[in-house]
């Protein structure tokens, strides 16, 4: 790390639209909770359908970041997916369910009430680091 100015670390996470989004999606593909296959198929579908609907590289109130991980200590009923800064947790996030909850969560701003195990919100007047 010593060898990487902070100046294009800060230029990297720009590009990366870092600062701008609105929640952060954590996707647990670790095989304890499900198996790799079943983990990485709901990875990928939560990439495309976040690219094919403009909201991983964006701005506004849907704009979402996403990171795949590799546990979030639930280990069963996965792939678990948490998302902030509503703090929802989710199990069962197979691929086919990343339409629906894309769409309802992301975009209408309604979580999921049958596919949630645990909420765990953030205070929403935390400092930034935005100017
Ligand atoms: S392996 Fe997914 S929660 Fe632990």
């Amino acid at each position: 790390m010593a060898d990487i100015e902070n100046g294009k670390l800060t230029t990297i996470a720009e590009k990366l639209l870092i600062g701008q989004f609105h929640r952060h999606v954590f996707l647990c593909i670790g095989e304890t909770c499900c198996s790799s296959e079943v983990g990485l198929a709901a990875w990928d579908a939560l990439k495309g359908e976040l690219k094919d609907r403009n909201l991983s590289l964006a701005t506004g109130p849907a704009a979402c970041y996403r990171t795949k991980v590799g546990c979030l200590r639930i280990c069963a009923g996965g792939p678990i997916m948490v998302v902030y800064p509503e703090g929802t947790w989710y199990a069962g996030m197979t691929a086919d369910r990343i339409p629906r909850f894309v769409q309802e969560h992301l975009v209408n701003g309604k979580p999921i009430e049958e596919w949630i195990i645990a909420r765990n919100p953030l205070p929403n007047d935390a400092p930034t680091n935005r100017s």
